[in-house]
């Protein structure tokens, strides 16, 4: 077995919790990088890059979101690839680079796995559907709480999954050789318009939970409201807008591909979640 840690950038996030759990559950050494991480690293500040990128050989790679970061994610990860990364698995979006799905919102995103893919590293892509966690562990939380969730999605579908699901399917892309050069696209087992994910979360929570379908615009000043920059606003904005325009209603079979069985229904997922009492007043 390896003794080489893995490296796991945006390790204290949604999806790098999972994989670290993972790894720790099959006595594999990882080390977490971030800037509130014991390894400390920035994605805007260069001077912590080397530092995170010696003595490790492979990393797991939760990129920021929003153009600027996008960008300098791609930057790392040739210099990573130069200063002795082997193998990166990389967390992309869903549909990015798709024939008749490749939207502008994803043009960082493409750009960054073009980047990875040509670092001259082993390289394995997850491109993952909307994670359910956004309702209990991100923005959309507060969303739960007040009992309106307010965003511009339409009557849009997305097939929601269970960052749990996402990150047994990265540890296995991270562990595995045989997807070394693979494309995985992984979603939930249906999609669920925003009205159906106010149900599942109203019949989760036993309290209300409605749905705002706000304009893309205002959606943008809200998000302003809650602390994003104009950039990053604009770039929630434009992932919504995929969903807005009927685009995410599919479902990937990479779960089932990867893992050998079902991914999680977001009504379990939400029944579930409820019982931590993270939705509790
Ligand atoms: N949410 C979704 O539905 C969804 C779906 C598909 C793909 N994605 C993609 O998933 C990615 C986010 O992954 P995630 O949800 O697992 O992470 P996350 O929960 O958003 O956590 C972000 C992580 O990055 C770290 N971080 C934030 N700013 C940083 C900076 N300037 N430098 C270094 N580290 C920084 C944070 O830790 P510190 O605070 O310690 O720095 C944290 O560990 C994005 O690229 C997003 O596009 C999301």
């Amino acid at each position: 077995m390896t003794t080489t840690p893995i490296l796991i950038l945006g390790g204290k996030g949604k999806t790098g919790r999972r994989v670290a759990a993972q790894l720790d559950a099959r006595g594999i050494p990882y080390r977490l990088a971030s800037r509130s991480s014991e390894q400390r690293f920035d994605w805007y500040d260069e001077s912590t890059w080397s530092p995170t990128i010696a003595g490790t050989d492979t990393a797991y790679l939760a990129p920021p979101v929003g153009p600027t970061g996008l960008a300098q994610a791609g930057r790392f990860i040739k210099q990573a690839a130069d200063e002795g990364l082997r193998r990166v698995v990389l967390l992309s979006g869903r549909g990015v680079g798709s024939p008749g799905r490749d939207f502008a919102v994803y043009d960082g995103q493409l750009d960054l796995e073009h980047a990875v893919q040509a670092s001259g590293a082993d390289w394995t892509i997850v491109q993952p559907a909307w994670f359910a966690q956004g309702f209990s562990e991100d923005f959309l939380r507060y969303h739960v709480l007040g009992g309106e969730i307010r965003v511009s999605a339409g009557t849009g579908g997305e097939a929601w999954i269970d960052t749990n699901d996402v990150g047994d399917v990265m540890t296995e892309a991270l562990l595995n050789e045989a997807y070394t050069g693979q494309i995985i696209a992984i979603s939930g087992p249906r999609p669920l318009t925003m009205t159906e994910v106010a149900e599942a979360l109203t019949a989760a929570t036993g309290r209300p939970i409605g749905y705002v379908d706000l304009q893309p615009e205002d959606h943008v000043k809200e998000l302003i409201g809650d602390g994003l920059v104009q950039e990053d606003a604009e770039a929630v904005r434009d992932l919504f807008a995929v969903i807005r325009n009927h685009r995410s209603e599919y479902v990937s079979d990479g779960v089932e591909r990867v893992l050998g069985r079902q991914p999680r229904d977001f009504a379990d997922w939400a029944q579930e979640t409820a019982t931590t009492g993270i939705w509790a007043d």
